[in-house]
């Protein structure tokens, strides 16, 4: 497996990927996997399969109105390859080149209910924000309307040395 920025030849078999994230993750419009690779591509890692198969792959963006912050707004692993680092490898891609731009802080958000994904971003050193309120099942602190009216979402902070 290796770790190689987003391309435009990538950007189908990335989004076909984001189809096996469901319910969490869905895929977005190709024309969102394309401005990815063609404006941000750094902060776009891909997991690559020896044989070349895309099996993980993060869309993250610098912030221009705070360049100190970079959002992941995806993050995605093939489920026949979960729990074998690759998202920490991604999310370490990420953190690298968040480091070497000057930011400060990586954050992500996922749905409170997302068990595996709070789990992940604990186990990678992100902290879970202080919220609104606590995910009654999960206890997951969570954001009231993060991403807009009925969008509440638990958000995760990394800060970078
Ligand atoms: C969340 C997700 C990206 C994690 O990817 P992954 O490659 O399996 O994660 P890693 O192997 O790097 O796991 C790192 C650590 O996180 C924790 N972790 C990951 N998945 C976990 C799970 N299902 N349950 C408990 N802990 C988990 C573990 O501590 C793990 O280390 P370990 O395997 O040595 O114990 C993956 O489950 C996924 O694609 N889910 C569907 C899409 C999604 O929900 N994305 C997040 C919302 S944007």
């Amino acid at each position: 497996m290796r770790i190689a920025a987003l391309t435009t030849d990538l950007t189908g078999p990335v989004r076909d990927l984001m189809t096996t994230g469901e319910p969490w993750v869905r895929p977005r419009d190709p024309s969102d996997y394309w401005l990815a690779a063609a404006l941000f591509a750094d902060t776009c890692p891909v997991a690559l399969a020896d044989n070349g198969t895309v099996i993980g792959a993060a869309i993250g963006f610098r912030s221009q109105t705070h360049p100190v912050d970079v959002y992941v707004q995806d993050v995605i692993v093939h489920p026949d390859h979960r729990r074998q680092g690759i998202a920490a490898e991604l999310i370490g891609h990420v953190r690298t080149v968040a480091s070497a731009a000057g930011s400060k802080r990586i954050y992500l958000t996922s749905e409170p209910a997302n068990s595996a994904a709070h789990a992940s971003w604990l186990a990678l050193g992100f902290t879970n924000r202080r919220g609104d309120y606590r995910d009654q099942q999960t206890g997951v602190e969570v954001v009231a309307d993060f991403k807009g009216p009925g969008k509440d979402r638990a958000v995760y902070d990394l800060n970078l040395a």
